[in-house]
């Protein structure tokens, strides 16, 4: 068969990203402008200045997506981009570019969901994946367990019902004063503290479904944080462990309990809190346990990336799914 060439474009939150990807398999470029380092300063994203940044960079991160690639913008087959869910304004930037690049050029366009690039980033890297795979998405904006019974079919089984676990990640590291993004710096604080010396809550780990809660623990975690303040024993160090620790138990037991329940040949993690260190051990030694093996994207595909766009997209090629040049970007899911 012919080779399927595709750049792919990601907008939708605080990177601005472009990738060449070949037959949905061969990363011929990944390029990723973080916008990090300004959000820092307001200590989270602030959506306008976002879109700005968008505006700024995404020509320089595209040409030089080809020119990673040694490519010619004609070289490629169609355009793919992110279309939702994600901040409006961010996202219309990165749909705005790829509408009127593919019209350029005369290739189609292929709007992608992010969700389903984060999901695809483990096939990027394992086209070994057997099905019905169970798969955790947890990202900033949201949480889910679908259940997968071939490529790019998604069932959900569960999801949160208030926050995201990213999205606990970053309250949680906020008014413990330990910084932006909230992730990785309540991942390094746990590594210098010791869970179930403070204890928190295992939300819904009791119930029998794959619904998930994460309000209810960051406010537990709010409330023994005053205590600390007031002179009850205990660590930033240890808070960070256990609030870590009580967030990817319910994970990992929930997605345990669905590989079982739905036979899986393989369990897969997505979404930016897939870089969680202790999310990754603890499945791993769970799914070994039962007889499943765990995927995870390496560390710079877990958060956002384009190159995980422009590889979902080559289902879509296949089919001859392709966008109208008047498609909408959406702020939400809408539907898998
Ligand atoms: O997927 P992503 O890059 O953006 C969205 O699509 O939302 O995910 C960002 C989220 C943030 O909430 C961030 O704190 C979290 O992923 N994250 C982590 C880690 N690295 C990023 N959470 C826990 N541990 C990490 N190491
Ligand atoms: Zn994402």
């Amino acid at each position: 068969m012919r080779d399927v060439t595709i750049l792919g474009i990601e907008s939708s939150c605080d990177e601005t990203a472009a990738a060449i990807v070949r037959n949905g398999q061969q990363v011929l470029s990944n390029l990723i402008y973080s916008q990090i380092d300004i959000h820092r300063q307001f200590g989270g994203v602030v959506p306008e200045v976002a879109s700005r940044k968008h505006v700024e960079t995404i020509a320089l991160v595209v040409d030089q997506a080809f020119k990673e690639a040694a490519l010619n913008y004609s070289d490629i087959d169609a355009v793919a981009v992110t279309n939702r869910p994600g901040l409006i304004g961010a996202l219309l930037v990165g749909l705005s570019f790829a509408k009127a690049f593919a019209y350029a050029l005369g290739k189609p366009l292929i709007a992608v969901n992010h969700l389903q690039g984060h999901i695809y980033s483990n096939f990027l890297e394992h086209p070994e994946i057997e099905f019905p795979a169970v798969c955790l998405v947890v990202s900033g904006g949201h949480t889910s367990l679908l259940l997968m019974t071939s490529p790019g079919d998604y069932e959900e089984i569960g999801s949160t019902r208030d926050d995201a676990a990213g999205e606990a990640f970053d309250k949680v590291a906020r008014f413990l004063g330990l910084g932006y993004p909230g992730g990785p710096a309540v991942q390094k604080a746990a590594e210098k503290g010791q869970a179930g010396v403070i204890t928190l809550p295992r939300v819904f780990l009791d119930r029998n479904d794959y619904e998930f809660s994460f309000s209810g623990l960051k406010t537990a975690a709010m409330n023994q944080w005053r205590k600390i303040e007031q002179g009850q024993p205990g660590t930033v160090y240890d808070m960070a462990a256990e609030f870590q620790a009580a967030l990817v138990e319910v994970l990992v037991e929930k997605t345990i309990s669905a590989a079982n329940q739905y036979s899986a040949r393989n369990i897969l993690i997505a979404g930016g809190v897939a870089a969680n260190q202790e999310l990754r051990n603890l499945m791993k030694k769970r799914g070994k346990e039962i007889g499943v093996s765990v995927y995870y994207p390496s560390l710079q595909l877990c958060t956002d990336n384009a190159a995980m766009i422009a590889g979902n997209a080559y289902y879509s090629y296949q089919k001859g799914d392709f966008s109208p040049l008047d498609i909408n970007a959406h702020a939400s899911l809408m539907s898998w």
